[in-house]
């Protein structure tokens, strides 16, 4: 059975090595072998064993008949959505691990795969290694599902992680998660938190069985963590990590992606360094946690070969994926309740002033006093903070 890769970076070089270390499995779960007869990249690749297979041209896959299984490891929204359109039209099954792609197009190309009569999945674009998606697409599907909560970045956990245990300084471990292949091109799509807001805005969907803007899910990533705040989460016994959170509320959901204070008793406490963990919760499963290797070559390209097995065995065949493009209007995100912990240049008089009752947290900070609010509405909490004054406020993460 001959695919093709389009992309030959970090996963989709994994995606090779996948193929052919565990080649022999794979055949006999296919029935016949899988073989890579051509690349896709810009780049030549002389002397590398992979430059026979190299194409510039999207339109020399399009067009090889003989390929019937694609793979999208390039990233961004263009050009990957023109040739992945161009595949599922031509009747090719697509697995990407691209979530840009996939939370931008994702309902809109599972539509042009069913109407192909042909098979498009993207495992690989949530979560690394870890198979969340086929669980909640194929396993979950007796239950309502009521909450998700993910460490879904790996680079940010890595760093996170780093930083708090090692007191380890912030460009030093984003050259490390750089290095180990962790990261996005640009990462500022993991710092900021945008990678993990389409991770969930892809979950979300798959959840709702429609389709859910990133765009709306209001979003804060790590680049305003100052050791400053380690110190004090220190002290809470807390860790800080990125999450990213959904729930349903009504007939709607309800989503935000935020650093927030986790305690020792919650499961995410202890998913650390590059490993991601989604937190589910089901009306009638209750609570559920799925773990593994968030980020990196092999986990990622583990995860787009389970696509490429399962799209072999059902090549005569769409599997369905609710997913529609109708679009779904999430909650007042300033109706969202959480504890916040801040920290402030204001006196405690003013603070109990303004928040009624709080906890003073002691890290033995000069200048500025840390405290923990009651749990309170978004709304409610941006009109105590502002009787503080401007500029009052110095640091401020939510509590998990
Ligand atoms: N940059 C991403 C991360 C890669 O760090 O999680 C996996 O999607």
């Amino acid at each position: 059975m001959k695919i093709a890769i389009m992309g030959y970076g970090t996963i989709g070089s994994g995606v090779m090595e996948v193929l052919k270390t565990n080649g022999g499995v794979i055949a006999s779960r296919v029935g016949e072998p899988i073989e890579v007869k051509k690349v896709l990249d810009l780049r030549d690749f002389e002397g590398d064993p992979v430059q026979p297979l190299v194409v510039h041209d999207y339109m020399d896959i399009v067009n090889d008949d003989e390929i019937v299984m694609v793979v999208e490891t390039m990233g961004g929204v263009e050009p990957a959505y023109t040739f992945v359109k161009a595949m599922l039209e031509k009747g090719k099954a697509v697995t990407t691990s691209n979530k840009a792609l996939v939370a931008d197009k994702g309902a809109e190309l599972l539509r042009i795969a069913a109407e192909c009569g042909t098979n498009f999945m993207f495992e690989a674009s949530v979560g690394g290694g870890i198979p969340i998606i086929r669980t909640i697409l194929a396993c979950l599907t007796g239950d309502v599902i009521e909450e998700i909560t993910g460490i879904v970045n790996g680079t940010t956990n890595y760093m996170m992680t780093k930083m708090m245990r090692e007191g380890s300084d912030f460009d030093a471990v984003l050259k490390e998660a750089q290095a180990n292949g962790y990261a996005e091109k640009d990462p500022t799509a993991d710092i900021e938190g945008l990678d993990a807001c389409r991770k969930i805005a892809i979950l979300t969907s798959i959840v709702a069985g429609a389709q859910v803007d990133y765009e709306d899910i209001p979003t804060e990533g790590i680049s305003k963590i100052t050791q400053t705040d380690i110190l004090y989460a220190n002290k809470m016994h807390r860790m800080i990590k990125l999450l990213a959170d959904s729930k349903a509320v009504g007939d709607t959901y309800s989503c935000r992606v935020a650093p927030f204070l986790v305690a020792q008793e919650h499961p995410l406490y202890a998913v650390n360094d590059v490993f991601n963990a989604v937190f589910v919760k089901g009306n009638m499963l209750g609570e559920s946690m799925y773990y593994g290797s968030g980020a990196g070559s092999l986990p990622t390209a583990s995860a787009v070969v389970g696509d490429l097995v399962r799209m072999a065995k059902h090549l005569d065949r769409v599997i369905p994926i609710e997913w529609r493009e109708e679009k779904v209007v999430l909650a007042d995100e300033k109706e969202q309740r959480y504890a916040h912990f801040i920290r402030s240049t204001a006196d405690k008089k003013a603070i109990e002033t303004a928040f009624a009752q709080v906890d003073f947290i002691d890290a033995g900070v000069e200048g500025e006093i840390g405290f923990v609010t009651p749990v309170m509405s978004e709304r409610e909490f941006d009109k105590c903070a502002a009787s503080l004054g401007e500029g009052a406020v110095v640091g401020h993460i939510r509590i998990a």
